[in-house]
């Protein structure tokens, strides 16, 4: 009997083991990535090639149903996990399982100035759209803020190349130990939304490597798995198939191994993008299955044409056989990844990590007399105004909305959070944009309100009057020509007439607090007389909640901005040099095209006011706390270094207040004396740290080579010149505490 039983085990044993042998390699993850790869792309046709390399709905590619490799789902991104649209169409698909966690938008995440706290963000979306059966999370975006118009500055991470490189990393670290790709947009230099389609960007090298690359660079260094190309063209090429971005830098020279899709209906020629390095195609048709056509996606560029210029010998396979792999690499790492996590749904975590990375993100501007944070013994009754107080932010803006499982209000959280300790009163002061629905989904929120410009204003001095502290929440929205996807704002002033109502507001109560609900620069003429100003994002789900925290002290404001708030527009190189926003030529195709020298050159943000000697609305890097923090003398560990050696500053930084705070210190370096013409400083370090009352830390910042050079375009590379440097230890890009200096050799 034992006998028998031993051969039944057996023969299990034998075929469990027959069939393991029988497991085609590529299927068989214990096998390197590479050589499942080449597996796969040996049994694939020529047919079965072509298909895997464009779309089969509005958000998916087909994968190779008869091989078992499974489709590839992409969502947007980058600050939330998108509802669902129709296989064919923008359209909602009315699913009512697909409300999200709304996160902050990336330029919130940036002002933090907290790579772990980016992680955290990274990890959470990554775990919701791993939930959503996603493979693609079509983010984050790291265009650069060159002008404070750019109808997207929210969705990206400022105007420093070291600072958006630095939250890059663990934001692509987070979503990816999911077993879900980052889809870094939007390759490159889409920095403006008018003519988003047709500007042609004339950049020199020295300004990409120096300026636009480095983010990229970094994502692509830490392993992000796929690229979006931009709208826009380069050098008279569509970015998102550019051979020189492409295929000579992101491919050739950074040697990265990903896949680079293209932005949605950003392909215009089946030649280029073969050529050009695109290796999926999404977008082309919106609703090709509606125009009578069988099937749109088999006539997508990168599809029958491809496959009929193949047949012909008019394309090569190798090209073709790259593309594959690259798609394939991207769907192992994803879809076809049996570890992946099955992630989670806007979980109490997730809350969490949203209304952390608000906390962190807001930035305290001003803060004369400390009228902030509100006190209950002072501050009876207090007046909240204006439509940004009540106006739910998620939904609008591009591909970025949302629906999202909940949104809080900060007027709502205001009431919750001083409820028994102070009255709040809400007065709406002007009507903006009542719309509340984009592509579908609806905030269901009613915010009509036909009353006179005259009677909102009166209502609102009259509720500011009566009380010991007002906050005025004003700034942009999501509408068009806002913060929003397609459109460039027309106007550096805020919308909705609300410089003149908020000098209304002053006269009629001076303990005035501005709260700036916006993802980008904005003018403030106001900002000398009004005694405090909060800059407050977009904070998704837990908006409300993130700043009301700091309105009340509950948090102490740790946010410091990660783009120069200009005083003017003409502060900003992009619009003093005027190449904004481009001129009318022509494409080779004949199309529109707008020719946009970027004149400015490396002098962008922070560069540009130190070069000119300009004194901005708030300096980039700029931040205040309810605490004051001392800094002590910067010092070196050595004089000099030579080749690849590393240096480091420390600075010691007391807490000088009476309440526990977080202060970044920021380190730039000045190239004293150089063959070319280099910004006075440029952040190259920084460390967040907490500080008790009372309390000192040492904060220490080693660099190496990297941060005193250049790039050289003539030699293509990048250049430490030998002589004397500096290092400053900086509260803000406008407020050095302490310079040392040192030599490179
Ligand atoms: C946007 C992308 C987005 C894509 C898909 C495009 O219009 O530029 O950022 O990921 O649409 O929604």
């Amino acid at each position: 009997m034992m006998k028998k039983l031993a051969g039944v085990l057996m023969a299990g044993v034998f075929s469990i083991t027959a069939l393991s042998a029988q497991k085609p390699v590529y299927l068989d993850d214990t096998k390197p990535l590479e050589t499942r790869v080449e597996d796969a792309l040996s049994r694939m046709t020529l047919e079965e090639k072509v298909a895997i390399l464009h779309a089969q709905s509005k958000f998916s590619s087909p994968g190779v149903p008869r091989l078992g490799i499974p489709e590839l789902w992409c969502t947007d991104g980058p600050l939330g996990v998108r509802p669902e649209v129709l296989w064919d169409e923008w359209e909602q698909a009315k699913w009512t399982n697909d409300s999200c966690t709304a996160f902050p938008a990336l330029v919130c995440l940036a002002a933090t100035w907290n790579p772990d706290v980016a992680r955290e963000y990274g990890k959470s979306i990554g775990e919701e759209a791993a939930y959503r059966g996603k493979d693609v999370l079509l983010g984050p975006g790291v265009n650069i803020f060159r002008t404070p118009l750019c109808g997207r500055n929210f969705e990206y991470m400022g105007e420093d190349p070291y600072l958006a490189a630095s939250m890059v990393v663990p934001y692509v670290q987070g979503v990816q130990s999911n077993g879900v790709s980052t889809c870094v947009k939007h390759f490159a230099l889409n920095n403006n939304e008018v003519n988003r389609h047709t500007s042609n960007p004339i950049v020199d090298d020295r300004t990409l490597y120096e300026i636009y690359f480095p983010a990229f660079k970094a994502a692509a260094d830490a392993g992000a798995w796929s690229f979006m190309g931009g709208y826009n063209l380069f050098r008279g090429e569509h970015a998102s198939y550019n051979p020189i971005l492409m295929n000579d830098v992101l491919k050739g020279e950074w040697g990265w191994d990903g896949a680079v899709i293209s932005d949605w209906g950003a392909v215009h020629d089946t030649e280029s993008a073969v050529k050009g390095g695109l290796d999926m195609e999404f977008g082309s048709w919106t609703d090709g299955l509606a125009n009578g056509v069988s099937n749109a996606y088999d006539n997508y560029w990168l599809a029958n044409p491809y496959l009929r210029g193949l047949k012909e010998g008019k394309y090569d396979m190798k090209t073709l056989d790259d593309k594959v792999r690259r798609v394939l690499r991207l769907t192992m790492r994803t879809s076809m990844n049996r570890n992946r996590s099955y992630g989670s749904m806007v979980s109490d975590e997730h809350r969490a990590a949203c209304r952390r990375v608000g906390q962190e993100g807001i930035v305290l501007l001003k803060n004369e007399g400390n009228l902030l944070p509100i006190n209950p013994d002072k501050h009876k009754k207090v007046a909240v105004i204006g439509e940004n107080a009540i106006k739910m932010m998620v939904v609008g803006g591009g591909s970025s909305s949302l629906k999202a499982k909940y949104e809080v209000i900060p007027l709502d959280a205001l009431k919750e959070q001083l409820a028994g300790k102070a009255d709040v009163v809400y007065a709406r002061g002007y009507v903006g944009d009542t719309s509340g629905e984009y592509n579908g989904v609806t905030t269901n929120q009613n915010l009509e309100d036909a009353r006179s410009a005259a009677e909102l204003t009166a209502e609102a001095v009259q509720v500011a009057k009566d009380a010991d502290i007002v906050l005025f929440f004003g700034g942009l929205n999501k509408s068009n020509h806002q913060d929003a996807e397609d459109f460039d704002r027309l106007d550096y002033n805020l919308p909705y007439g609300q410089n003149e109502l908020i000098e209304t507001l002053y006269k009629a109560n001076p303990n005035l607090v501005f709260v700036n609900v916006a993802g980008t620069a904005v003018a403030m003429p106001f900002a000398k007389k009004v005694p405090a100003i909060v800059q407050a994002w977009y904070g998704g789900s837990e908006a409300g909640n993130a700043v009301a925290d700091v309105l009340t002290g509950a948090v102490n404001p740790s946010g410091k901005l990660p783009y120069t708030m200009y005083a003017s527009l003409d502060q900003c190189g992009a619009h003093k040099l005027g190449a904004y926003p481009g001129t009318l030529t022509k494409d080779r195709f004949g199309n529109d095209m707008y020719d946009m020298p970027y004149n400015e050159g490396i002098y962008v943000g922070y560069r540009f006011i130190d070069k000119n000697k300009l004194k901005p609305g708030f300096p980039f890097g700029h931040g205040l706390s309810y605490t004051t923090f001392e800094y002590g003398k910067i010092t070196a560990d050595k004089g000099e270094i030579t080749g690849d050696e590393t240096i480091t500053f420390t600075v010691p930084v007391t807490n000088k207040g009476d309440r526990e705070g977080s202060e970044t210190v920021q380190l730039y370096i000045t190239d004293v004396k150089a063959s070319v013409d280099r910004p006075a400083k440029e952040l190259k370090g920084f460390s967040k740290v907490s500080l008790k009352p009372g309390e000192t830390k040492n904060v220490s910042i080693t660099v190496g080579k990297d941060a005193l050079s250049y790039f050289d375009a003539d030699k293509h590379q990048w250049v430490a010149e030998p002589g004397e440097f500096r290092a400053h230890a900086a509260a803000s890009s406008g407020d050095i505490r302490s310079t040392v200096k040192f030599n490179y050799k």
